[in-house]
């Protein structure tokens, strides 16, 4: 029965990996079910940072099993590499991973397209993409035509496969000008994806038929988003998106589970907010605020290292995220960023067009042309990083707490006030019993 969901209800990088494994030990199961090597989860275990990409969040723990499911996009050479790191780190990956056969494969001609598309610019802006292949991959996902998935990779056909992909590959590119001397030697790439696979085969399995077991034999289970709901392919700032649908819509597609054993959504945001890549943003600050929040936020992608585009928490997009997710909690990171600020604001609303409103606009353009209107608070300038209840928290920040739980609609079940394990509290028992 039991089926709870952590979904990022901003731009992504909202520490979701941190809840994820603080969770882990209470479940049976992690799913992580779309985006790619374009997420970067980071765990601190005490001295040991691990920084993750595709394998859940879940896998230093024992006796949980951890599925990258159908909906992911693989990079086989990264994912080996994450192996390689946790088994090199003692972590006995071997019997805790599962990788499904379905899930799609990038390849280097997905590199190369998402490096010449994301040139151009949509709106006068370019995307800003992770440069990892990612649109290319899930385009020809769903184009089918060009497509190559994991089990595709150890078949005897596999060779011939990628060479006529590559003459198609090598076509299109040309076509727009921009392949490289020497790019997508299609001997070369079947070399290197051949023995990736035989690396990857104990770890490919049916990972729809084990999750259908697993939710008819009531086994607790964790999905584990990537990205944040904002950047949804579907319903976030489109075109200033990513290719998956990465707010709590996609699960059942991308893990291959019912929606009815779906049993609890937390939804995690920072205390502020952060954009990597182009796109509308209504809060940025793009001054002292800003750069003080980057600094003291260590706001720095882990899959690219881009500094991340800091601002404002924003109620109204977080409001949008939480009646889009069906979401039940709140988990709010990084609150001790915000100790050090003299003065705090949230937006509450927007002014467009003259006319104040309360909803996120469905246009990009729309968004970038709004106005915050922000509530300010003054700052408690304590420092937080040492509260484990409730109780060790000054009134500021409870003013705080609170007045984003009435805002976006939701309580907050865990506030987190650094990156350890033990730097966390949980406001209202445990997160993974079912709330209304
Ligand atoms: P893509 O997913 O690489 O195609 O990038 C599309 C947009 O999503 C860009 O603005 C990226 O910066 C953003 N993006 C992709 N993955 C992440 C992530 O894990 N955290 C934050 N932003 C991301």
């Amino acid at each position: 029965m039991p089926g709870t969901c952590v979904i990022g209800l901003q731009w992504g990088d909202e520490a979701k990996g941190k809840l994820v494994d603080l969770l882990t030990p209470g479940v049976e199961v992690v799913v992580r079910y779309q985006g790619g090597a374009n997420a970067g989860h980071t765990v601190v275990t005490g001295k040991d940072v691990y920084k993750l990409h595709h394998i859940p969040s879940g896998i230093l723990h024992e006796g949980v099993m951890n599925i990258v499911s159908t909906g992911v996009v693989i990079n086989p050479k990264t994912i080996l590499e994450e192996i390689d790191g946790l088994q090199d780190r003692g972590v006995p990956v071997e019997d805790r991973l599962m990788i499904s056969d379905r899930a799609h494969v990038v390849f280097p001609w997905h590199i190369a397209e998402d490096r010449v598309l994301n040139a151009r610019l949509v709106g006068g802006e370019s995307i800003g993409t992770t440069l990892r292949g990612i649109g290319p991959c899930y385009r020809d996902k769903v184009g089918r035509s060009l497509a190559i998935r994991l089990g595709d990779m150890l078949r005897d056909d596999f060779p011939d496969r990628v060479h006529q992909v590559v003459a198609a590959k090598r076509q299109i590119l040309e076509g727009i000008g921009d392949l490289e001397p020497g790019e997508l030697d299609a001997d070369q790439i079947v070399e290197q994806y051949s023995d990736h696979a035989r690396r990857l085969q104990s770890f490919i399995s049916d990972s729809t038929a084990y999750l259908l077991d697993a939710v008819e034999q009531d086994r607790r289970i964790l999905y584990e988003g990537a990205q944040g709901s904002l950047l949804d392919i579907d319903h976030g700032t489109y075109p200033f998106v990513t290719s998956s649908n990465s707010s709590g819509v996609g699960i059942p597609a991308g893990a291959g589970v019912p929606p009815r054993w779906i049993t609890k959504v937390l939804g995690v945001i920072k205390s502020y907010s952060t954009r990597v890549g182009g796109g509308p943003f209504p809060t940025e600050q793009e001054n002292a605020t800003g750069e003080q929040i980057r600094e003291l936020g260590k706001e720095y992608g882990t899959t690219t290292g881009r500094p991340r585009r800091c601002g404002w928490l924003d109620a109204v997009a977080v409001r949008y995220a939480v009646r889009l997710g069906g979401v039940n909690a709140l988990s709010l990171m990084l609150l001790d960023v915000l100790s050090q600020l003299p003065e705090i604001k949230i937006c509450v609303a927007y002014e467009l067009d003259g006319e104040r409103i309360d909803y996120f606009p469905s246009h990009a353009e729309d968004l970038r042309s709004v106005t915050p209107v922000y509530e300010t608070f003054e700052g408690w300038q304590q420092d937080v990083t040492g509260a484990r209840s409730m109780e060790d928290l000054p009134a500021g920040a409870h003013d705080y707490l609170a007045r984003v739980t009435e805002l976006v609609g939701c309580p907050v079940e865990v506030v987190s006030v650094g990156p350890d394990r033990e730097q966390t509290i949980f406001v209202s028992g445990n997160p993974l019993a079912v709330s209304s």
